[in-house]
Formats: structure tokens, C-alpha cells, sequence
């Protein structure tokens, strides 16, 4: 098992494959998108599995495939495919925002995908559209509704709170996604990226999302740490049904002392820290034919050097070498 230098246990990868996106969420990206980097910047499918089997050495059993928008760059059910084949590969999930969920779900399903994140930030059509400048809900809909019919467990729904644009609907988010083996989770919006809409009136502090929540349905915290699942995610139980709601309170609550995860960027820089900007090029390494061991201990180094964690800039909002759809969330 591979421990950071403040003993925290890593033993979960997100693997960006590509930086574009075909929405242009309000608060990931700007209105007229991002300038995509050139294909031959960004690891080939070859190199990704070969990254992910040095991780697997070391001791990394769980990965996640993210975006921008992983469904739209072609090849990913082989990728899938070919990661859910590696020995030592517990746990296999995809985040998206399941525009082409309908299309992919079965494929996928079939090449060993275990476990589906999707975002869903409006159950208004007209919103959604308004979200995501120019989304389609129907066809999100549509992919839950295929995720859930191929059995897929769990599906989780990750929702961004926004004041003034989404908050109206917390309720609704809850019994939508409890009438159905859903997982909802309300994120607290960071401020990240250059050109964002973050502003502290739009902020809403997690405590503030769950008493608006308790207030109407009632819930009980989780502490069993199997359904918790060791992500930044905290866990309630809706008393009296199945359903479960999950809160990632990123600038309120220090989740990073129980941080297990390092992040490979699309165009194959490790990233130890979603808010630490210093990237290690393990792309280079391998385009230069660079030794298996060496390219381990390089991985090994940049592990350790991984930050205790770091806090939002709540006046200023953090700017990042790579933009958020680049690295994947
Ligand atoms: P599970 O493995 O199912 O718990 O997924 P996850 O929550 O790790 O992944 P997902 O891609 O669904 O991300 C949900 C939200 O958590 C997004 O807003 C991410 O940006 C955020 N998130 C994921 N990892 C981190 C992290 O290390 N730090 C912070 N601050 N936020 C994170
Ligand atoms: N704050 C919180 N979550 C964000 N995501 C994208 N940008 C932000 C942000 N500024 C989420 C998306 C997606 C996940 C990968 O990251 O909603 O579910
Ligand atoms: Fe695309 Fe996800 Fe960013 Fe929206 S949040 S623009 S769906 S990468």
C-alpha cells in the first residue's frame, strides 16, 4: 500500500482522458469553451495503460476515467476494457455528464465498468439548458435511466450547489433520487478556473444545504466507512427508505486529512492535489523511453511530496495551470 508522507493511504487514481467537453458548464468552463490541446499532447490510450499498470505495482487498486467529458473521445470502451483486465484492478468507475450514457451504457457495462458518477445540476429542462449552456436533460435522463436498468451499483448524482440558481431544488434532487437507486450528492461550488461565475453569494456552505434538507426530510449520518467508501464524500440516510445522500464539502470541512487519490491529467502530468498546481511529467518520462523503475520512483517522489492539503482563496479564485476540465474534477 503506497502512504503519503502524512500517512495517508493513496490507493485511488482519476485518469482525465480529454480536456473537452461537449457542455460548457457555467461554472467549469467559459461560454466559448477552452482551447483543446493538440491530440499528440495528450497521452494515447498505449501510455495510459501503461500508467496505470505502474500504479498498479505500487500498490493502486481503484480508478476512475474523467473529462472534460470522457464519452466523447473515441476508443474509451477499449480503454475500459482493457484497464477492468489488469490483475490488481479492484475498482473501475467513469464520471460524465451521461449526455451519451444511452448510447455507451451496455458497452460499457460489458468492458468491465463497475460504478458511474453522474452530474445532474437541474431537473428543469429549461435550466439544465441554462446549466450547462445548451444541454439536453432528456438525454441525461435517458443515460440514468440505462445505467440503472443494466444494474450498474451505485450510480451517484453529483450536483453543484449554486445560490440563486439551483437551490430551489434540493428537494426535489432528494426524492428524485430516492424514489430510484440513486445516489444524490450536493457538492459545495469551488471557486476554480479563470473565468468562472463563483462569487461568495453564490457560495452555500454544506451545513446550510443539509438543514435546508432536514428541515423537510429527515436523515441520519453514515458512519459505516464500507458505504462511505473513503472519498470526500459524507454520507446520510433518508429515515425510513433505501436512499442515501452525500455532501463533498470541499471549503467548509478539512476533507483532505482523509485524502486517498492522485489525479493524471489528460495531457499526462501526475497531479497529487486537485488544488496544488505543481504537475509531475510522467508523460515525458515515458516518451523518453525512461526505465520502468525509474518512471516508479519518479511516482514514489511525487507521492511523497503530495501536500497536506490547501485551502480555497475565498477572495481570489484559484487559477490553475491546467483548467478544471483538464484535470478532471
Ligand atoms: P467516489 O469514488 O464515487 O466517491 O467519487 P468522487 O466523489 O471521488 O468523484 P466524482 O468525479 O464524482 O467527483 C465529485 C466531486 O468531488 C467533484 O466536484 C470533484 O471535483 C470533487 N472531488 C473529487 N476529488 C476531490 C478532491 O480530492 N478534493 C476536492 N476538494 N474535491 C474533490
Ligand atoms: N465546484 C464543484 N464541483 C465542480 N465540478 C466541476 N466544477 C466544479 C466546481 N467549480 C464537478 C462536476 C462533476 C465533477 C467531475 O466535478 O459537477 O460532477
Ligand atoms: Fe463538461 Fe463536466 Fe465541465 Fe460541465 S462540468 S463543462 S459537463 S467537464
Amino acid at each position: 500500500m503506497l502512504s503519503d508522507s502524512f500517512e495517508r493511504q493513496i490507493d485511488y487514481l482519476r485518469i482525465s482522458i480529454t480536456d473537452r467537453c461537449n457542455y460548457r458548464c457555467l461554472y467549469c468552463m467559459p461560454a466559448n469553451g477552452i482551447e483543446p490541446k493538440p491530440r499528440h499532447q495528450l497521452l494515447s490510450y498505449e501510455e495510459t495503460l501503461t500508467i496505470v499498470e505502474l500504479f498498479v505495482k505500487l500498490g493502486l487498486s481503484r480508478f476512475r476515467i474523467t473529462g472534460g467529458e470522457p464519452l466523447i473521445r473515441k476508443g474509451l470502451v477499449e480503454l475500459i476494457g482493457a484497464i477492468s483486465q489488469i490483475k490488481g484492478v479492484a475498482d473501475l468507475a467513469l464520471t460524465t455528464n451521461g449526455t451519451l450514457l444511452a448510447r455507451y451504457a451496455r458497452a460499457l457495462k460489458g468492458a468491465g465498468l463497475k460504478r458511474i458518477n453522474i452530474s445532474l445540476d437541474s431537473l428543469n429542462p429549461q435550466k439544465y439548458y441554462e446549466i450547462t449552456r445548451g444541454g439536453n436533460i432528456h438525454e441525461v435522463l435517458a443515460g440514468i435511466d440505462a445505467a440503472l436498468d443494466l444494474g450498474f451499483s451505485p450510480i451517484k448524482l453529483n450536483t453543484v450547489v449554486i445560490r440563486g440558481i439551483n437551490d430551489d431544488e434540493l428537494i426535489d434532487f432528494v426524492r428524485f433520487a430516492s424514489a430510484k437507486p440513486l445516489e444524490i450528492r450536493f457538492i459545495e461550488f469551488m471557486p476554480l478556473g479563470k473565468e468562472g461565475i463563483w462569487s461568495p453569494e453564490k457560495f452555500i456552505p454544506g451545513k446550510e444545504i443539509r438543514a435546508r434538507i432536514t428541515r423537510e426530510i429527515p436523515i441520519n449520518p453514515i458512519t459505516d466507512t464500507r458505504i462511505k467508501g473513503g472519498g470526500p464524500a459524507e454520507y446520510y440516510q433518508i429515515k425510513g427508505s433505501p436512499g442515501t445522500i452525500g455532501f463533498i464539502t470541499s471549503l467548509t470541512e478539512n476533507i483532505c486529512q482523509r485524502c486517498n487519490r492522485v489525479r493524471l491529467t489528460a495531457d499526462g502530468y501526475l497531479r497529487t492535489c486537485l488544488l496544488a498546481d505543481r504537475e509531475y511529467d510522467v508523460k515525458a518520462l515515458i516518451r523518453e523511453g525512461a526505465s520502468e523503475e525509474e518512471i516508479l520512483s519518479f511516482i514514489r517522489d511525487a507521492i511523497r511530496q503530495k501536500p497536506q492539503g490547501r485551502c480555497f482563496n475565498l477572495d481570489q479564485p484559484q487559477i490553475s495551470r491546467s483548467p478544471m476540465s483538464a484535470i478532471g474534477g
